[in-house]
């Protein structure tokens, strides 16, 4: 659209160089109302129109994804993996020579190949049905605006999914077939980023670094320690991961999808599960737990590309983190004082930036990487729909969320201009004024 309201710009100019110009869409509305009417005083305008603006419209702005060059109206005869009758997007029907296949298709849309090999798309979702506790939907919702603010950001895709792909694979078993199935819908993204609903975004800045995983197919934070020595089922958390979106990594569902509730022998693996672990408290196999029994008995196999991360938060753990984000708003305040480039107003598009001079300053800072905006705050045992939380109260579990919810806000808002000095209370807010990037609370 930019090119195009340039082109008009100047047009305006040509009709009345005398009149400031309005660049906005109620410049262009005007301005196609003008062409499409038979107005005398602007006789040459709709010939104008027709030879450089109308093409302009449809081809370049209407069908492609202009700010990444993609072309999204060319899908040419050529066959593709979509084209054959036996493809599949069910598990216990892995594609075969998937790496080749996604290959041949990038081939045929070539506006997809550059930045292929580290492009991410997100994924999440959460049950068809209402939440049963009435203020669940609101925090659904809430909870999907951060990702997609996330996203938005990053300039990454999201998927959010409300239905089960497998009718037995419900509960926590959802994200299989779920990444089965993006993983053909996206043959263009190289990762698949799952991320549970009740995980939270709070630091918009950070983004994984891929490239540190450039040998390895899935990524997931945890202790190998408590893996391999204590044979715990927390030694991951599968409810926040990337899976690369290859051949491995189609094999690799299907081993972990054995051990599933849609299998005849899904109790006899609970019991099996289970005693491979060392504080499995009910026989019943979750996905987490079946991930930590792959790694445990079948290491040779996967273990080489799965990657435990524990370098940054990829799922923090809420409770802790929780209690420290009025402190880290006021660090990361302090931070931006000393900086003036922090306190520059600017487009969200180019936050990137940003975020680099932040990281930089706050290693300036001295600062202790503890004192770090953890990447993702995960409500482990808050279920922010079905109303049960493992353990804790409606309070801890609500008001965590909020923080966390308004913490994360904060660094989106302030690119609108505005902030929320409490974070415990979604309604206030404030305008930021000049010179200010952030809202250091009074004592
Ligand atoms: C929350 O903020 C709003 C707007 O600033 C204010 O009117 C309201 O009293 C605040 N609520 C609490 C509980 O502090």
């Amino acid at each position: 659209m930019g090119r195009v309201i340039e082109r008009v710009a100047r047009m305006v100019k040509i009709i009345d160089p005398s009149k400031p110009i309005f660049i906005g869409g109620a410049g262009v509305a005007l301005l196609m109302l003008l062409m499409f009417s038979p107005f005398p005083t602007f006789p040459n305008l709709s010939d104008v129109a027709k030879t450089t603006i109308l093409p302009e419209i449809d081809t370049i702005d209407c069908v492609t994804d202009s700010g990444r060059g993609f072309n999204l109206g060319h899908d040419p005869v050529d066959q593709t993996f979509y084209d054959d009758q036996g493809l599949s997007y069910s598990m216990g029907n892995p594609v075969k020579n998937w790496d080749e296949k996604r290959r041949e298709w990038l081939k045929h849309h070539p506006s997809f190949g550059t930045g292929a090999e580290d492009r991410v798309l997100v994924l999440t979702g959460s049950q068809p049905w209402p939440c049963k506790n009435p203020i669940g939907d609101n925090l659904l919702l809430r909870l999907f605006k951060n990702k997609v603010d996330y996203c938005r950001i990053h300039g990454y895709d999201i998927f959010y999914n409300n239905v089960f792909f497998h009718p037995k694979m419900v509960g926590l078993w959802v994200k299989l077939p779920g990444i089965r199935a993006t993983m053909l819908a996206h043959p263009e993204a190289e990762w698949i980023f799952w991320v549970d609903s009740d995980a939270i975004f709070t630091d918009m800045d950070f983004k994984p670094p891929l490239e540190k995983y450039k040998d390895h197919n899935l990524v997931v934070h945890g202790w190998p320690n408590n893996v391999y020595e204590k044979k715990s089922w927390g030694g991951v958390n599968s409810g926040v991961f990337l899976i690369r979106n290859c051949q491995w990594s189609m094999e690799f569902l299907e081993a972990w999808a054995v051990m599933g509730p849609q299998t005849p022998n899904y109790e006899k693996w609970g019991q099996i599960v289970a005693s491979t672990m060392t504080d499995k408290p009910d026989p019943k196999v979750d996905d987490q737990s079946a991930l930590v029994y792959l790694l445990l008995t079948q290491k040779e196999t996967w273990g080489n590309k799965i990657y435990i991360e524990n370098q940054y938060e990829l799922s923090g753990y809420w409770a802790y983190f929780v209690k420290l984000f009025d402190t880290l708003s006021d660090k990361y305040a302090t931070i931006e004082k000393g900086v003036t480039e922090l306190r520059r107003r600017h487009a969200e598009k180019v936050s990137e930036h940003y975020a680099a001079v932040m990281s930089e300053a706050f290693v300036n800072s001295g600062s202790d990487w503890k004192e770090k905006r953890p990447f993702i705050t995960h409500f482990t045992a808050c279920k922010p729909c079905s109303g049960v939380h493992w353990g804790y109260t409606d309070e801890a579990c609500w008001n965590g969320m909020e923080k966390a919810l308004n913490f994360a806000d904060n660094q989106v808002l302030r690119n609108y201009g505005f902030v929320r000095p409490d974070l415990l209370n979604t309604s206030s807010l404030h305008p930021l004024p000049f010179g200010f990037s952030s809202y250091k609370k009074e004592k």
